[in-house]
């Protein structure tokens, strides 16, 4: 298997170099992949003058999976839009067609106290979110600011148009659906429909969809009342299904149910398993270069590389046991860390990865 990895900005080279660690003590073990390297995000447009160069494009496109860190930094806050190390990120997910992101939220027990929630609220946490990728408000066209007569005078105008093809609508819920026929078999479509006539088509997409998958229980639910479901009683949810604007909002939400978004991982597939994977969690560039960073976030979305862009289950369960053992063993990064258990850096807790692999 190919692998392009795309460090990034901030925490992202610290973290990414962790779990390519990982990913060749397993290759000792006789796991077949090769890796090459790309900039992305703020780094490509220092060297290259833009975030998403054509020579990763041609490394991305020619691999079987992507493992990227994180993109993004105050040094570029004050870019031009096509500048900024975001567009890096949204123009692979477009090139690669990578409309399906999936972004787990489980709360490992030994972290239970590291959620602002009550325990008993949070225990057992086990959601998955389905967000598409690569429509909606996001790329919707026409978008922009110019000046207008309005009925305040002229004056400038910004304006981004939300856009779901029906087709863009029913591949996705059809990864929703199939993931959830996996799970608990229980799917909840997120929506505001009571506004939005996009969202009216996205709901009875989803409904349409529902009739072929009879063993799957589909529930609606607008996105105001999914936000406060979510902190007020988590568990109730076992996939999450919705649009990129409110995925990417609700994502970050569930995340910190389970106490440290240092923890999540995330895949972005196109429609034959080729996939980008990336921790949930940003650059966080004030702790860049530091040594702390969790790279745990990173290890696991290289398990989930494993698992659905290298059909290897049994090394994906082998990554996800040994952060399952380290976090039992007491090793802890300083955000999740609590009295009692061990503070370790960034490359102690990989150490401890790769002794327990
Ligand atoms: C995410 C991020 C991105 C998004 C940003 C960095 C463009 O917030 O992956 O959730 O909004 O999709
Ligand atoms: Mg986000």
């Amino acid at each position: 298997m190919k692998i392009c990895v795309l460090p990034g900005d901030g925490i992202g080279p610290e973290i990414t170099a962790e779990a390519v660690r990982v990913l060749e003590t397993l290759r000792g073990d006789g796991l077949n992949v090769e890796l090459e390297y790309g900039l992305i995000g703020g780094c490509a447009t220092d060297a290259d003058g833009t975030p998403y160069p054509a020579a990763t494009q041609k490394l991305a496109r020619e691999a079987d999976a992507v493992l990227l860190g994180a993109v993004g930094g105050p040094k570029w806050d004050n870019l031009a839009r096509e500048l900024r190390p975001e567009r890096g990120l949204l123009g692979i997910r477009k090139d690669l067609g990578l409309f399906a992101n999936l972004r787990p939220a489980i709360l490992y027990p030994e972290l239970a106290n590291a959620s602002t929630l009550k325990p008993e609220v949070v225990s057992g946490l086990d959601i998955l979110i389905v967000r598409e990728l690569t429509g909606d408000i996001y790329f919707g066209q026409p978008r922009g600011i110019e000046e207008r007569d309005t009925e305040w005078g002229r004056q400038k105008v910004g304006w981004n148009t939300m856009i779901y093809a029906e087709e863009e609508i029913r591949r996705i819920g059809k990864v929703a659906f199939e993931a959830a026929r996996k799970r608990g078999k229980k799917l909840c479509s997120v929506d505001k429909m009571n506004v939005l006539e996009t969202t009216q088509l996205w709901r009875d997409i989803m409904t349409e969809i529902a009739k072929d998958y009879p063993d799957v229980e589909l529930s609606h639910m607008l996105v105001d009342n999914a936000a406060m479901q979510l902190v007020r009683a988590p568990k109730q949810f076992d996939v999450m299904v919705t649009g990129n604007m409110f995925g990417d909002i609700l994502s970050d939400e569930a995340s910190m149910l389970t106490g440290s978004i240092g923890m999540l991982p995330s895949a972005s597939l196109d429609a034959n398993n080729k996939g980008l994977y990336e921790p949930s969690h940003g650059s966080a560039p004030d702790i860049a270069g530091k040594g702390i960073a969790n790279p745990l976030a990173t290890i696991l979305s290289a398990a989930m590389l494993l698992r659905y862009s290298g059909n290897d289950e049994s090394n994906a369960v082998r990554i996800e046991n040994a952060v399952k053992k380290v976090l039992a063993q007491g090793y802890r990064t300083g955000d999740i860390y609590e009295p009692g258990t061990h503070k370790v850096g960034t490359r102690e807790m990989s150490d401890a990865i790769i002794a327990a692999l």
